[in-house]
């Protein structure tokens, strides 16, 4: 089986080695040594790392990355249907996310040459605090953070 060294795998992948390896820190993808303590990864850790990505644009914490990934088969390579099973998961994390912005829209109308912020009041500075969990201040007008 092809083998990768991190550098093919962060060109293949675009993304950093560095990510990488703290992806590998936390258990997300995996890789061997060679007896020069080198990392070699398999081929199909692209579609680890093209999964983990994807549901991080999706919202999804690393630790629910790590649930879903741990749900696939260790004895054998991932295969379509499996990741399809896996990508499932985030309709429902989709679904809510799409009902909030739709909410946020909504509401917007009132804030339009507003600027107030108000905390009691307003759409935009997430009143009800329901996105706590996702960081300080107004995190829908914030891109999805990276981890
Ligand atoms: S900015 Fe005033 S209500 Fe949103």
């Amino acid at each position: 089986m092809k083998q990768l060294t991190i550098g093919h795998l962060s060109e293949r992948a675009g993304v950093a080695t560095s990510a990488i390896r703290f992806y590998e820190s936390r258990g997300l993808v995996q890789s061997v040594r060679t007896t020069g303590n080198q990392r070699r990864y398999t081929a199909s850790t692209l579609r680890r790392l093209a999964f983990i990505r994807s549901a991080q644009t999706v919202g999804l914490t690393l630790e629910e990355i790590g649930e879903a990934l741990a749900t696939l088969p260790e004895n054998r390579t991932p295969t379509k249907a499996d990741w399809t099973r896996l990508s499932r998961l985030w309709r429902e994390r989709l679904d809510e996310q799409i009902e909030r912005i739709e909410r946020l829209r909504d509401k917007l109308d009132s804030c339009i040459g507003c600027g107030c912020l108000s905390l009691k009041t307003c759409a935009l500075s997430n009143p009800h605090d329901e996105v706590a969990p996702r960081g300080p201040g107004a995190v829908f007008l914030e891109p999805t953070p990276h981890q």
